[in-house]
C-alpha cells in the first residue's frame, strides 16, 4: 500500500513569524495521522520552520533550488545548501516556475538528478493548460513531461520521487478537476512509468493531485484508487483548513 503524502505549497507567502505561529499551531492537530505531513516554505522561511518541527511528524520542502552545485548564478540556491540546514524535500518544476521562471523539462530533469545525488525528495509538478485540456491532450502532454522529467534515473531514484499532477486550469482558480478525471490522468502517468521502467516500480511511486485541493474536496480526492494525496497551494496557509485536508480520513 502507498502511503498518502499531503504538502503544502505557501508559495510567496509566510513572513518568520507567521511561519512560526502556523507550526506551532498546526503541529498538535496532526500529530497523530498516518500520513506524511510536509510544508514546502520560502527560502527564508526554512531555517526557522526547520527549528521548529524538531519532535514533530511534519518535514519540510523548499520551492525550487538550481542544478549546479555552485558558482556564480547570482540568487540562486544549490541543493547542498538545502542539505546542509536540513530540509528534506524539494518542489520542482512548478507550472509557475515553467510559466514565468524559464523552466524547461530540461531543467526539471537535471534539478532532479542534482536533487537525488544531494540526497533531497524531489516533488515534481506536471500539468495541462486549459487549452492542451480542451484539445483533448492532457495524457499526451502529462505523460511526455513525466517521461522527460525522469529521464536518465535509475528505478530506485524514479520510486523516491513524487509526482503532482496539477492541471493548471486548476490552479489558485477554485476549479478543481474531478476526482474521476484526476484518478485517470493519475493513471496514465503511473501507466507511462510502468511501461520505461516496471510495474514494480510504479506500483511504488507516489503521485499526487494538485489544484484547488480544499477541506471539502480533500476526501473525495485522496480516496481515489491512484491519488496518493495532495499538494496544496491557498488552502495550506489557513491552519484550520490544511488540518482538515490532512486529517481527511480520520
Ligand atoms: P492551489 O491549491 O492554490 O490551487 O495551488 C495549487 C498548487 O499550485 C500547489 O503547488
Amino acid at each position: 500500500m502507498r502511503r498518502k503524502v499531503i504538502a503544502g505549497n505557501w508559495k510567496m507567502n509566510m513572513l518568520p513569524n507567521e511561519t512560526i505561529e502556523f507550526i506551532e499551531k498546526f503541529s498538535p492537530l496532526v500529530k497523530d495521522t498516518e500520513n506524511e505531513v510536509i510544508l514546502c516554505v520560502p527560502y527564508t522561511d526554512l531555517f526557522y520552520a526547520l527549528l521548529n518541527v524538531q519532535g514533530t511528524n511534519i518535514k519540510i520542502g523548499a520551492q525550487n533550488m538550481h542544478y549546479e552545485e555552485k558558482g556564480a548564478y547570482t540568487g540562486e540556491v544549490s541543493a547542498k545548501m538545502l542539505k546542509s540546514i536540513g530540509v528534506e524535500y524539494v518542489i520542482i518544476g512548478h507550472s509557475e516556475r515553467r510559466q514565468y521562471f524559464n523552466e524547461t523539462d530540461e531543467t526539471v530533469n537535471k534539478k532532479i538528478k542534482t536533487a537525488f545525488e544531494n540526497e533531497l525528495k524531489p516533488i515534481v509538478c506536471v500539468g495541462e493548460t486549459l487549452e492542451e485540456k480542451e484539445a483533448n491532450k492532457t495524457e499526451k502532454i502529462i505523460t511526455e513531461q513525466v517521461e522527460l522529467a525522469l529521464e536518465g534515473l535509475s528505478n530506485e531514484q524514479v520510486e523516491k520521487t513524487i509526482i503532482a499532477y496539477e492541471p493548471i486550469w486548476a490552479i489558485g482558480t477554485g476549479k478543481t478537476a474531478t476526482a474521476e478525471d484526476a484518478n485517470n490522468s493519475i493513471k496514465a502517468i503511473r501507466n507511462k512509468i510502468a511501461e520505461i521502467y516496471g510495474e514494480n516500480v510504479a506500483e511504488k511511486v507516489i503521485i499526487q493531485y494538485g489544484g484547488s485541493v480544499k477541506s471539502s474536496n480533500a476526501k473525495e480526492l485522496f480516496e481515489m484508487s491512484d491519488i496518493d494525496g495532495g499538494l496544496v497551494g491557498g488552502a495550506s496557509l489557513k491552519v484550520e483548513e490544511f488540518e482538515k485536508i490532512v486529517n481527511f480520513n480520520k
